[in-house]
């Protein structure tokens, strides 16, 4: 039933609008400009035609069948287009429209649910800005038309905050397959949605922004949780983590924040990764959705800074990543990777005079060294060597040589390891601007691979 949201045949806009800067109006406009190729209805009782399209008074009216209905009018107007959803055997009613628990209106809510219920529609929301799916060309959001592809799916439980992480992406060049707005989660809820993602093939990994679950329905987000991480990693910032912040969560989605430690817990026990802000969820996911998941613990950090070799060190033994202490014979092998004043342990040390040719030669003797499992890759801008010339070389490398030794980089100068670090990551190099975050981002992959084999060996 909820896959249909992933690939419906036909979706219908209840509240259409021909007013440019209506949400109904750009909802539709979204619609139709990110390519969805299905049938598109627009339902308006005052229009014959919409951007194009023929429109109709009620979804009653429509021809074929509708999957997906996208509701975009007043509340109080709600239920009769719930009731017509349901006659018309609409699958999901994804419900924008606002005014109801969140601001006390619970029989308003009670009443499309009870509706819903009886014709067998799911709701999505209400009180949200939309859903977008990626490679259905899905975008029925009211927030930017670009949405980046890739495989995160990310759920947010704030408005605002998901359109606001949609451009966010983009400049971050993040891609996603799916993101929904979950809101008042009258019916669906973060839970089913991630147990939804964690069959569907293009997303590899789930971010999910949460204020807190419904009352009573602790244990069964526990339960759930772990059935996805079975499948899939789950990435999970919580906010409302002080006193003040549960406080300002209850009043914006009436959610129970709860207390901290049961969240902590309940997460740990799940299998469910913690990110304390945006963007160190985004870290994290990233380095899930770029790369193979480790299978041992042994890191190996290749860099052409001491300083930042350090930095890495210290995270990594702070972290949990093992890093590994090479055999007499590896570091002889790194010993031909570098000049005689280098250094061949971990952090293997390139010196201040590494060009490309010292980075590839070491990557080798790396991916070809049963010792080591995982790999960092640290740079700092020297003038010797053009930062977006060692991208270039190492995205070829692994591209040539089919590297599947989990990797991630930090890129440390001005401008253009920026834009050397954009270059990895559309290039399938999770890259941070510090080594710390690079560090922190494989340490949570470390962290999800040991779960899984305890978990395995429970059984
Ligand atoms: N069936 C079909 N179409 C209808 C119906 C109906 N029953 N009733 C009205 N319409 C048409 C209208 O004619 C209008 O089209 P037009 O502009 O071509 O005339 C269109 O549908 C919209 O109706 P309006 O009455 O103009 O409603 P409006 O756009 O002002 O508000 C809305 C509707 C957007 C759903 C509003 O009630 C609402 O809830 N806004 C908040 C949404 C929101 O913020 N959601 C949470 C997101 S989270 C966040 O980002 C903060």
């Amino acid at each position: 039933m909820l896959k249909s949201m992933l690939e419906p045949r036909s979706i219908a806009v209840i509240g259409a609008s021909r007013t440019p800067g209506k949400i109904g109006y750009v909802i539709l406009k979204n619609i139709i400009g990110y390519g969805y190729k299905g049938k598109i209805y627009p339902i308006n009782p005052n229009a014959e035609e919409i951007m194009g399209l023929k429109a109709y008074p009620s979804v009653l009216n429509v021809p074929g069948d509708v999957d997906v209905a996208v509701i975009a009018i007043p509340a109080q107007e709600v239920p009769r287009a719930m009731e017509e959803c349901g006659k018309k055997g609409v699958k999901v009613a994804v419900v924008i429209t606002s005014g109801f628990s969140e601001v006390g209106n619970v029989e308003l809510e009670e009443k499309i649910i009870k509706i819903a219920r009886e014709y067998g529609v799911r709701i999505l929301g209400p009180n949200i800005f939309g859903y977008a799916y990626t490679p259905s060309n899905i975008n029925a959001t009211f927030g930017p038309l670009e949405v980046e592809k890739g495989n995160i799916a990310l759920i947010s439980q704030s408005g605002a905050l998901g359109i606001a992480l949609m451009g966010w992406t983009i400049m971050n060049e993040i891609g996603l397959s799916a993101l929904f707005s979950v809101g008042n989660m009258a019916d669906i809820d973060v839970a089913e949605l991630s147990e939804l993602l964690a069959d569907d093939p293009n997303t590899k990994v789930i971010a999910i922004y949460l204020e807190g679950i419904k009352p009573g329905r602790g244990r069964e987000f526990v339960e759930t949780m772990t059935r996805v991480t079975e499948k899939k990693p789950v990435v999970v910032i919580k906010a409302g983590r002080t006193s003040r912040g549960m406080k300002a969560v209850a009043s914006h989605t009436g959610s129970l924040a709860g207390s901290d430690a049961l969240y902590e817990a309940a997460f740990k026990q799940a299998g469910v990764i913690r990110a304390y802000d945006v963007e160190e969820m985004f870290d994290i996911a990233r380095a899930f959705a770029q790369q193979p998941l480790p299978r041992g613990e042994n890191t190996i950090i290749i860099t052409n800074g001491g300083g930042v070799g350090v930095l890495a060190t210290d995270a990594a033994e702070l972290s949990g990543v093992k890093l590994v202490e090479p055999s007499q014979q590896l570091m002889n092998a790194f010993k031909q990777a570098m000049p005689w004043f280098g250094s061949p342990k971990n952090p293997v040390d390139l010196t201040g005079q590494a060009v490309v040719d010292n980075y590839i030669k070491a990557l080798k003797i790396a991916i070809e060294s049963p010792e080591i499992d995982n790999i960092v890759i640290l740079y700092c801008r020297t003038a010797i060597l053009d930062p977006r010339d060692l991208a270039k070389a190492i995205v070829e490398f692994y591209s040539e040589n089919k590297v599947n030794k989990p990797t991630v980089a930090s890129f440390v100068g001005g401008q253009d390891t920026y834009d050397a670090m954009r270059y990895l990551n559309r290039n399938g190099i999770p890259s941070y601007p510090s080594p710390e975050r690079a560090i922190n981002a494989l340490s949570k992959m470390l962290w999800y691979k040991r779960f899984l084999e305890k978990r395995t060996s429970k059984r």
